[in-house]
């Protein structure tokens, strides 16, 4: 049975040594160690092994069965490490990896976000309203008279049925007022239109970021603080504010907002930033009117509203010297705040 066992063996190898494919490979497995498989056969003889011999045999016969799984094991990893070495064929696999173009977020959103940010920590929401807006909400509800400038064709893009696009986004005031009785404290930042020739620093498209505070005894020193605070947070610490006395239809008194950087590293001077002021009476009767009720005339309540051009905000923030690199989206400039 020794030689019996050998002869398997050496069988068994040679053919393992010779196989090329997995499917091969399982064949052999079945033929040699599977329930009908040789080896198998030849273990039956084991019954007629005298008594004083079966040590020895059931050694061999172990022994056997170990050398053949092990060829088989080895050719196996073998076959894998072939396919494996196939599919390499022509490649380098040592080379560095291909670094895919990373995406970045456009300097506007960049300043919006920071923006909000600030101002989500002084307690202010965020609001929004339509960019088609309608005449009403863009301007009679905010003071602005039918013979304002503003309100001109030449300034302002109309549509047929007589709404036109937002030249401003204190419409968002009074959207929000209408639905929301005060204390009111929002934030809105978005798109507004006009009819400006486009240079270096006038878009006919650009983004504002609105402020609206209305609350039992809101004061010009609330205002003042606010934006303030809000201007120190967003250029540094040093930046200088100052409030100039100026107009506008939905304030009263309102003023213009300058500031003085020095943290730019560029000769520091006054640049216009923020128009602000006190919510005019009224405004808040035109809210009145249309809510039907006296949550903004009542005894008491008064408010600030301030808005100012996000763009111009990126434009100081990262010293970018044209408005239109802003919209352009050439990557050169763009991947510059990745
Ligand atoms: N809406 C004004 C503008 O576009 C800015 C402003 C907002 C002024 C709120 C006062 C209060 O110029």
């Amino acid at each position: 049975m020794i030689e019996e066992l050998d002869a398997i063996q050496s069988e068994a190898l040679n053919a393992v040594a010779t196989v090329t494919d997995d499917a091969g490979l399982e064949a052999l497995r079945i033929g040699f160690l599977g329930k009908k498989g040789k080896l198998t056969a030849a273990s039956a003889g084991m019954r007629d092994v005298p008594k004083e011999q079966k040590k020895n045999v059931g050694q061999k016969l172990n022994e056997t069965r170990q050398a053949i799984t092990a060829a088989l094991e080895t050719k196996g990893a073998e076959l894998i490490a072939a396919k494996d070495a196939a599919q390499f064929e022509g490649i380098d696999p040592t080379l560095p990896g291909r670094t895919l173009p990373k995406g970045a977020q456009h300097p506007l959103t960049l300043v919006q976000d920071e923006a909000v940010q600030i101002l989500r920590r002084m307690g202010f929401a965020l609001a929004e309203g339509p960019e088609i807006e309608t005449e009403w909400h863009c301007f009679d509800a905010l003071n602005t008279p039918a013979d304002h400038p503003a309100r001109n064709e030449s300034d302002t893009f109309y549509f047929e049925n007589g709404k036109l696009l937002r030249t401003h986004t204190s419409s968002v005031q009074i959207r929000t007022m209408e639905k929301q009785a005060p204390p009111v404290r929002i934030i809105a930042p978005g798109s507004a239109f006009r009819r400006d020739e486009i240079d270096a620093t006038h878009l006919s498209a650009f983004h504002q970021l609105e402020g609206l505070y209305v609350d039992t005894g809101v004061t010009l020193a609330d205002l003042k603080g606010t934006l303030e605070f809000f201007f120190r947070e967003l250029f540094g610490e040093d930046t200088e504010v100052r409030f100039r006395p100026h107009f506008f239809p939905f304030t009263e008194p309102s003023f213009e907002v300058d500031l003085k950087l020095h943290a730019t590293g560029q000769a520091a001077k006054w640049i216009e930033i923020a128009g602000c002021g006190m919510v005019d009476p009224a405004v808040l009767q035109s809210v009145s009117e249309s809510r039907k009720d006296d949550a903004f005339t009542a005894d008491g309540i008064s408010g600030f509203a301030f808005g100012m051009g996000i763009d111009r905000l990126a434009m100081i923030k990262y010293g970018v010297p044209d408005l239109r690199l802003l919209i352009e989206n050439d990557v050169r400039f763009l991947g510059q705040f990745a």
